[in-house]
């Protein structure tokens, strides 16, 4: 089976983003470790903590943010980064290239019941006029990323990862500690009866999403004509990578409970980073009035609507905001 190495020397990476990405992911490795010893290692369960999102902090949230950030600031590749977990951008080293956005534990409150969760990334260019401290440089569109993906403690931990030439997933062999390729080049089928959105929040939808998911519901009797099916993992990186196996439409749209939220999900470090990795398997991003790595971010900790999936179910879906 072709290592991580090879395929990204094939999509025609940069030396230097091999070894960053390389780097980025041993720190990935040692959160599966930290991840699957669970109760034996006291791991689980919440600080007394909140990040800067008002989110009260889980100890894998904290232990994976510092794993991330302590790899990634010696490797001397990258000159600062932003994390979920983290207020302001981290400055790194002054001569790194690389700016790295993560979220470094998606879904943990899946961390008490044993089931899915992981890490989110992306990488872009640092401009030569950044001071490692500034978080303009942050504020680039997803259009501007170098590589994306997250790595899924699962059952096995996968990875799935693009450099711009196609979407590849990869399995972590614990046996040597390589990622081998296991699919490469994934195509999302462009139909699917299958959606992923949180129903108990329906009441504070706007209306083109009320409208879109009560077709979904009406099934074969509505004027979709087939019955949908749903499944929500509480953790976008399990329904992504539901979405990017088998296809599928995830929605976490805007909602009227708090107007300065818009959505629950992040740009720099979940929307973006998910976002070019459909796009790289043939499926489509939106926030419902247009391309989410169209977005210019204004702020690090910046929240989007996410309309993301199949193609032509996301299509079906936004033409309700036209
Ligand atoms: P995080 O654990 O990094 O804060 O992210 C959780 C996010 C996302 O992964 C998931 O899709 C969503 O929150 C789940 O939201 P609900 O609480 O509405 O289920
Ligand atoms: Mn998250
Ligand atoms: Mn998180």
């Amino acid at each position: 089976m072709k290592r991580l190495n090879s395929q990204l020397q094939q999509d025609g990476a940069p030396l230097e983003l091999i070894l960053l990405i390389r780097t980025l992911l041993a720190a990935c490795k040692e959160i599966s470790f930290r991840v699957s010893q669970g109760a034996l290692a006291g791991v689980l369960g919440s600080t007394l903590s909140e990040n800067v999102q008002g989110e009260t902090q889980k100890k894998l949230d904290v232990i994976s943010n510092q794993i991330l950030k302590d790899i990634l600031s010696e490797s001397g590749y990258v000159k600062a980064i932003s994390s979920e977990e983290e207020e302001g951008v981290v400055p790194c080293s002054e001569d790194g290239n690389y700016l790295v956005s993560f979220d470094p534990l998606d879904g943990s409150s899946n961390t008490e019941i044993n089931s899915l969760i992981g890490t989110i990334f992306s990488i872009a260019h640092a401009p030569q006029w950044m001071e490692a401290n500034d978080p303009s440089a942050f504020l680039q569109p997803g259009t501007q990323m170098v590589a994306a993906g997250y790595v899924l403690y699962g059952p096995s931990t996968m990875l799935a990862m693009t450099t711009g030439r196609g979407t590849h997933l990869y399995t972590l062999d614990k046996t040597h500690g390589g990622f081998l390729l296991t699919k490469d080049n994934i195509q999302v089928p462009e139909q699917t009866s299958e959606f992923a959105i949180n129903t108990s929040n329906a009441r504070h939808w706007e209306q083109p999403i009320q409208d879109y998911i009560n077709d979904l519901l009406a099934g074969s009797d509505g004027p979709r004509g087939k019955d949908y099916n749903m499944r929500w993992v509480a953790a976008m990186v399990g329904d992504i990578h539901r979405v990017l196996c088998r296809g599928g439409i995830f929605m976490y749209p805007f909602d009227k409970r708090n107007p300065e939220k818009p959505g629950k999900l992040r740009l720099l470090y979940e929307a973006n980073p998910m976002a070019f990795l459909m796009e790289q398997a043939g499926g489509v991003a939106s926030t419902g009035e247009g391309r989410i790595m169209e977005v210019m971010p204004t702020e690090i900790h910046q929240r989007v609507p996410v309309i993301i999936g199949s193609k032509e179910e996301v299509e079906t879906c936004v033409s309700k905001y036209q």
